[in-house]
């Protein structure tokens, strides 16, 4: 792509960035790198765990650990199987793995409607004045019986106000979430730039869990947002591209 912003590909040099900061480490879900001891920690403490490529996108190579009573379930894609102990869990992902990095990161048990778990983009772009906004807030709701909610995995987007509200949400909390969001967007946008001058926009894949609370899952630097084109309302879409005009940035 020919626009001008800054690309981090790895999501540990980003979480990274993320944990150092006292007032967003709090909505970072524990992340460590792959290996024996972590999986260990992390199975230890949470009954959910994520491992996903540090370099990956898509939602491509996402696998959900869940404890069961004797072993471990393992879900990639819509694909499970069941490993009897953490030794057979290790290699199973180690294999899995090969020799690129991978993390582990604390599952968070994402709000659904009808059934179906949603997590939410927080798009938040910097003007030419060097001012950052988060210009849309929108959901991608993830298709049934799926472990990512990722586009390229069958989610469909949705709008913000609209996906709380079914997912039972009051107005007034769906308000007080947008404001939120939408801080919590500028905040990493400002943290970023202490790491590089070049962002110009960066995509935020925030989860909701079942009681509201807000979790950042990654920092895309290279967000998509083509499939906001086919919304009826065509106004995110314009919302984004007024902004990306700005850098070069025609789709
Ligand atoms: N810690 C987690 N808890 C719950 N769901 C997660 C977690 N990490 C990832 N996911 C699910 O997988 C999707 C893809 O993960 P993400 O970290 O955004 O990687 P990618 O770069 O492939 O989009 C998320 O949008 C979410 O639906
Ligand atoms: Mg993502």
């Amino acid at each position: 792509m020919s626009y001008h912003s800054t690309t981090i590909k790895s999501k540990w040099v980003k979480t990274k960035w993320l944990l150092k900061n006292a007032s967003i480490r709090k909505y970072v879900p524990r992340t460590l790198l792959f290996n024996r001891s972590n999986l260990s920690t992390l199975l230890s403490q949470h009954s959910t765990v994520f491992f996903k490529p540090t370099g990956g996108t898509g939602g491509f190579n996402i696998v959900r650990i869940k404890k069961r009573d004797h072993g471990y379930q393992v879900q990639h894609n819509s694909q499970k199987n069941h490993c009897a102990t953490k030794d057979s869990l290790y290699h199973q992902l180690q294999k899995r793995a090969k020799n690129r990095s991978y993390l582990l990161q604390k599952g968070i048990k994402l709000a659904t409607v009808k059934g179906r778990p949603f997590d939410i983009r927080v798009m938040v772009q910097k003007s030419n004045d060097g001012v950052w906004k988060s210009t849309a807030l929108f959901t991608k709701v993830g298709m049934p019986g799926k472990v990512a909610t990722n586009y390229h995995q069958g989610g469909e987007l949705g709008y913000f106000r609209t996906t709380l509200s079914r997912a039972g949400f009051s107005q007034s909390s769906i308000e007080r979430k947008e404001k939120e969001l939408k801080k919590l967007g500028k905040s990493v946008g400002k943290l970023f730039d202490k790491h590089s001058r070049g962002f110009r926009e960066l995509g935020l894949d925030i989860a909701l869990d079942s009681k509201g609370n807000v979790w950042i899952l990654e920092v895309n630097t290279r967000p998509q947002f083509y499939p906001l084109k086919h919304l009826n309302d065509k106004t995110l879409y314009r919302n984004i591209m007024a902004y990306a005009k700005q850098y070069g940035r025609k789709k």
